[in-house]
């Protein structure tokens, strides 16, 4: 019982952090809902005459969980070269399902975007805190492109998608789209179609070109060939079969269309008005 009072303290403390903190509104609208989540199981439990220890476990992961997300969103600092940690992702593992398996999301996030955040920390060691050694700069470089590259699209699409979809574009984005599109459904069956002519592994990206002031769309392949320059991606999805294969086999036609009933709008939005205020 004594440790329900002090997760509810701690929630409580929380809450009246957030409104000090640099968050922007949907981000604050998320954390304020997993707290009001997390205080409603704390409530459930506390009018139990008996609370197991799974449920005791349960409790105390959910609060870890939001902690980390909090404490990485918060922390608007210097990156170290070498120093770049995984991000938490902004849900549970299976908040995404029917749509994205569970276990696919475990290693996904765990397994392959760890091994990326991986990968560029050792280049940027190399390339940054070492002497150059002109023999194997071209190396490093090209690892530093790969593992960066991947480290920065995954951070993007775990924001890019939520089980709270809107399940259409909102407010700026979806003026946006359809004054350079036409319609939602032509933008739509564009990116699907750039989506699946991805040969072999890569990417689609809608991304914001400020020296047009204009949306475009592109396909990555790996992470990094095919890039665009003076670009800042938007919405992105990944089609490298480490995404899909587990649930979806060789159906990545089947995989893409279901994604756009995950797609975090409101995400797209924000991202599309910072970039135009750069
Ligand atoms: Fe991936």
């Amino acid at each position: 019982m004594s440790y329900l009072k002090e997760l509810e303290s701690w929630v409580n403390e929380v809450q009246g952090l957030l409104g000090n903190a640099k968050l922007d509104d949907n981000q604050s609208k998320l954390w304020r809902n997993q707290l009001d989540e997390l205080k409603d199981e704390v409530k459930r439990l506390k009018a139990k005459e008996v609370i197991t220890e799974k449920e005791i476990i349960s409790l105390q992961n959910k609060g870890k969980q939001i902690s980390n997300r909090f404490m990485y969103h918060n922390e608007k600092r210097v990156i170290a070269y070498g120093e770049h940690k995984l991000p938490p992702l902004p849900y549970e593992y299976n908040a995404l399902e029917p749509y994205i398996s569970e276990e696919i999301m475990r290693l996904h996030h765990d397994k392959h975007h760890q091994s990326y955040v991986d990968g560029l920390n050792r280049a940027e060691k190399r390339l940054y805190l070492e002497e150059t050694n002109k023999e194997t700069l071209k190396h490093w470089l090209r690892e530093q492109a790969f593992h960066g590259s991947g480290h920065y699209l995954h951070s993007i699409f775990w924001n890019n998608m939520t089980p709270r979809s809107t399940k259409k574009p909102v407010k700026e984005i979806k003026r946006q789209i359809e004054m350079d599109f036409g319609s939602w459904e032509q933008f739509k069956n564009k990116f699907s179609d750039v989506a699946n002519s991805v040969e072999g592994v890569g990417w689609a990206i809608l991304f914001w070109n400020p020296p047009s002031n204009r949306l475009g769309i592109q396909s990555v392949e790996k992470h990094q060939l095919f890039n665009i320059a003076d670009s800042i991606p938007l919405l992105v999805l990944d089609v490298w079969e480490h995404a899909y294969y587990l649930q979806y086999r060789t159906g990545k036609d089947k995989y893409i269309e279901n994604w756009w009933n995950i797609v975090n709008w409101n995400d797209v939005n924000q991202r599309l008005l910072n970039a135009k205020h750069l």
